[in-house]
C-alpha cells in the first residue's frame, strides 16, 4: 500500500522531470556536471591531504638525493604491479612516483564514472585536428584524449572492462621476436593476477585469490538478456572471453569486487603501502632520467610542490608512465627520433623510434536503435527510487554497480585473413542506453559532442527507449604517434591518430561490417519484439548519401568516432634489428642500461581487446624478468602480506 503511494509519486516526479529535461538547453544542465567534477575534485582534495587517510606519502623528500634501488616512474596498473613485486624482496629498497594524488572513495563507485572523466583523475588532452575527420567534435574538430592520473592510473577512471585479448594477439608478438611472449607464456600472470568471479567460465584458464577483482557486472537490463539472447540466436556461442574461445557473446567481466572498482591502488598498492622498503611519493612528476656519458641509467629529476628533487637508482629505472607520457619522458631525456630531438635542442642519447608509432583502438557512437518498450536504463527511475541506494548501501548491487556497459561481442569479419578464424577483428559492446540517456549532463562533454549535432540527432530521442551498439575496431592498421609540442616536461604531448589512414581503406570497411553485423543482431527474434530502428537523422555533411548504405556508414564514422583510450605501442618492444624497436624482449631500452619501460607502450601491436586486464600482466611478467635479471627470485621475504 504505502510502497505503492511511493511509486505513484515517483512516477509522476520521473514523468515532469523528463518532459522538463528533454526541452531544457543543454547549456543549463551544464552545472551539474560541472557540480560533480568539483566533488569528485573536493574528494581527492581531501584524500591527499589527509595523509593517514590511505597512508601514502608520508616520507617527504630529503635535500640531499635519496637513493634507492629501483625507482619506478607512474603508478599506472603495470607500475603499480612492479612497485608490490619488487618489494616482497626486503633488501631491495623502491621508490613508486606518480604525477598525480591519491583515489578518493568515489573513484570507487561504478556508477560515478562518467563525473570521473573531467576531474583532476584525468589529465584531460586532446589529440590534434585531423583533416574528414571528428566533424561533428567541439573544439576545433579534436577528438578527447583521456588517460588517468593518480595512484592506478587510468585503472582508477576507466570502464572497467577485463579483456585479455587473444591468445594469437601474443603469440604473434612472439613471432615478431619476443621471445617470453606468447600466451602460454603471460597465461600465469593471467591468473596470478586475478581473484576471479564469473559465473560462465574455463576454470583451468582462470583463478581465485590474486590481487584484482574481475566479476561479471552484477546489473543488468532486461535488455542485456534480450541482446544476449538475440546475438545467441545470431550464431554467437556463449563463451568465457577471458577463457579457452574469446569469438562470442557474454556478460561482460569487469574489474569489480564485491560491486566496487577493482583499481591497480585498491589491489596492488593499499595493502603493501606500509612496507619498510617501499615508499609511494604522489604529485611528484619526473621531468627526465638521468644518465651518464656510458648510457647507464642512474636516477631521475622530478618536481612537487614547486620544488625540482633528484633521486637516484642503484639497480634500475623503470618507466610505467603510460602509452602518451613514457615515450615523452624518453625524449625529454635524449632517448628519441634524432630529428626531432635536435629540432628541440635535446642532447641525443640514443636514436630510437619513440613515438613513431602509436596505436589506438577507435569506436563510433552512432549506431543507435529506438526500440518500443522501455527494457534499458532507466536513470530518472533508479536516481528517484530509494531501493536503488538501499540495494548498494546494504548489498552492493542495484544500478550504482553499473557503468552502463553490459554485454560484449567479439567477431571476425571477411576483410581480414582468415588463416586465423578464432581472431577477432571487431568487438561489440551494449550500452542499453544512448549518448543522451544522462540528458546530456555527462557523455556530450566526455566525447566532445558539438552542439549542433546534439540538437539535431540526439535531443529528439532524449527519454526514448534507445539502445547503442559501439563496434570497436580490434585490429587497427592506421598509424598515429607522439611527438614532443615542446621542451617543457609540463607541457602536453602532441598526439596525431590518423585514424582510417591506411591505404587500403580497411579500418573503415571493417567498422561497417561490424555495424552490419549489428543490424543483422537486432534483427533476430528476440530483439525484433522490440521493433529496433536506427536513428535516421543524418549526421553533419553525410545527409548527401543515402541513408545506410555504405557510403552513409563511413561517412558517419568520421564524423562521430571515439577514442576508447587505448594509446599504445609508443615505445614498441622488438629485437634491436627492428628499425621500429624501442625495448627488447626483457623490456630493456635499447642500447640504455638499467632502464626499462613496462606500460601499453611496449605492446608491438594491439591486444584485440581492452588494454588495463593486458597492463597488468605486463607488469607481473616485468616483475620477474627483473627479479631473474638480478637474481633475487628465491627470496622473497616480505610475502606474510595479503598478496
Ligand atoms: C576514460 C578511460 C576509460 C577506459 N576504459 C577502459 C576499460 O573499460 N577497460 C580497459 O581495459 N581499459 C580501459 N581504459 C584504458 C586503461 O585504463 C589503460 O590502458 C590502463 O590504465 C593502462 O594504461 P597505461 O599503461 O597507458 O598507463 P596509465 O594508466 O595511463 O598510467 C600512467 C601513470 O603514470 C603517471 N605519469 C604520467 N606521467 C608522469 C610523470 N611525468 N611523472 C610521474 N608520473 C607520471 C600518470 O599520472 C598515470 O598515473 C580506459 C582509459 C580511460 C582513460
Ligand atoms: C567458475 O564457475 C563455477 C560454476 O559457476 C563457479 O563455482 C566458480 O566459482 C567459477 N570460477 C571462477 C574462477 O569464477
Ligand atoms: C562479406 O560480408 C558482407 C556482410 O558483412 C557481405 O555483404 C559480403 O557479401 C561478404 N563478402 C564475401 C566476399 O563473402
Amino acid at each position: 500500500m504505502e510502497y505503492n503511494r511511493i511509486k505513484i509519486v515517483r512516477s509522476v516526479l520521473v514523468i515532469a522531470i523528463t518532459a522538463f529535461m528533454a526541452n531544457i538547453p543543454i547549456s543549463n544542465l551544464r552545472f551539474l556536471s560541472d557540480l560533480a567534477t568539483t566533488i569528485i575534485d573536493a574528494s581527492a582534495g581531501i584524500a591527499n591531504s589527509i595523509s593517514e587517510y590511505k597512508q601514502y606519502d608520508v616520507f617527504p623528500p630529503h635535500e640531499s638525493p635519496e637513493e634507492f634501488d629501483f625507482v619506478i616512474v607512474g603508478a599506472s596498473p603495470s607500475g603499480s604491479v612492479i612497485a608490490n613485486r619488487l618489494s616482497e624482496i626486503s633488501e631491495w629498497n623502491v621508490l613508486l612516483l606518480e604525477a598525480g594524488g591519491v583515489p578518493s572513495l568515489l573513484t570507487e563507485i561504478p556508477a560515478a564514472v562518467a563525473a570521473l572523466d573531467r576531474s583532476v583523475y584525468n589529465w584531460k588532452t586532446e589529440a590534434e585536428r585531423q583533416k574528414g575527420f571528428c566533424s561533428g567534435c567541439l573544439h576545433n574538430r579534436r577528438l578527447n584524449f583521456g588517460h588517468g592520473k593518480g595512484l592506478g592510473g587510468g585503472s582508477i577512471i576507466n570502464y572497467m572492462i577485463c579483456t585479455r585479448g587473444n591468445k594469437m594477439d601474443y603469440d604473434n608478438w612472439e613471432v615478431m621476436g619476443n621471445p617470453g611472449w606468447s600466451y602460454q607464456d603471460l597465461l600465469p600472470y593471467f591468473l596470478k593476477m586475478e581473484d576471479a568471479n564469473v559465473a560462465v567460465n574455463d576454470s583451468e584458464y582462470r583463478a581465485k585469490g590474486g590481487p584484482l577483482g574481475v566479476s561479471d557486472v552484477y546489473f543488468t537490463t532486461k535488455l542485456g538478456d534480450v541482446f544476449m539472447e538475440a546475438a545467441q540466436q545470431a550464431g554467437y556461442p556463449y563463451v568465457d572471453y577471458n577463457g579457452r574461445q574469446q569469438m562470442g557473446v557474454s556478460r561482460i567481466q569487469g574489474t569489480l569486487r564485491n560491486g566496487l572498482r577493482s583499481d591497480a591502488e585498491n589491489s596492488y598498492l593499499r595493502s603493501v603501502r606500509h612496507r619498510k622498503n617501499l615508499k609511494i611519493r604522489t604529485e611528484a612528476h619526473v621531468t627526465k632520467i638521468l644518465m651518464t656519458d656510458s648510457k647507464e641509467a642512474y636516477g631521475v629529476e622530478y618536481s612537487k610542490d614547486g620544488r625540482m628533487y633528484t633521486v637516484l637508482a642503484k639497480k634500475e629505472v623503470i618507466l610505467s608512465a603510460g602509452g602518451l607520457n613514457s615515450p615523452q619522458i624518453l625524449m625529454l631525456s635524449g632517448i628519441g627520433p634524432r630529428s626531432q630531438l635536435q629540432e628541440f635542442d635535446i642532447p641525443v642519447i640514443e636514436d630510437l623510434a619513440v613515438g613513431t608509432i602509436m596505436y589506438d583502438h577507435l569506436t563510433f557512437l552512432g549506431a543507435a536503435f529506438l526500440i518500443n518498450q522501455p527494457v534499458g536504463l532507466q536513470v530518472l527511475d533508479y536516481a528517484l527510487d530509494p531501493q536503488t541506494y538501499v540495494d548498494f548501501m546494504l548489498h552492493r548491487r542495484g544500478p550504482i554497480t553499473s557503468f552502463a556497459l553490459e554485454v560484449i561481442a567479439f567477431l571476425k569479419t571477411n576483410l581480414t585473413e582468415q588463416n586465423y578464424p578464432a581472431w577477432p577483428d571487431i568487438e561489440l559492446l551494449l550500452v542499453p542506453g544512448h549518448l543522451s540517456t544522462d540528458f546530456g549532463i555527462f557523455f556530450k562533454q566526455i566525447f566532445n559532442i558539438d552542439d549542433e549535432i546534439y540538437n539535431s540527432y540526439w535531443k529528439p530521442i532524449t527519454g526514448k527507449p534507445v539502445f547503442t551498439v559501439l563496434p570497436v575496431l580490434l585490429q587497427p592498421l592506421s598509424k598515429g604517434n607522439v611527438r614532443l609540442r615542446s621542451k617543457n616536461p609540463f607541457d602536453t604531448g602532441k598526439y596525431t591518430e590518423n585514424y582510417f589512414s591506411d591505404p587500403e581503406n580497411l579500418d573503415i570497411k571493417r567498422m561497417i561490417a561490424g555495424i552490419r553485423e549489428i543490424q543483422r543482431i537486432a534483427s533476430q527474434p528476440a530483439l525484433k519484439k522490440f521493433e529496433p530502428r536506427l536513428v535516421t537523422t543524418p549526421f553533419p555533411g553525410c545527409n548527401r548519401f543515402t541513408f545506410d548504405s555504405d557510403a552513409y556508414w563511413e561517412c558517419a564514422i568520421r564524423a562521430i568516432p571515439a577514442s576508447i583510450y587505448h594509446q599504445q605501442s609508443t615505445c614498441r618492444m622488438g629485437p634491436r634489428t627492428n628499425k621500429e624497436a624501442v625495448v627488447d624482449a626483457r623490456l630493456r631500452v635499447h642500447g640504455i642500461r638499467n632502464l626499462r619501460v613496462a606500460d601499453i607502450s611496449i605492446f608491438p601491436r594491439p591486444t584485440s581487446g581492452h588494454t588495463v586486464c593486458p597492463a597488468y600482466a605486463i607488469g607481473e611478467k616485468a616483475a620477474d624478468l627483473i627479479k631473474e635479471d638480478w637474481k633475487a627470485a628465491s627470496t622473497e621475504d616480505n610475502l606474510d602480506d595479503p598478496y
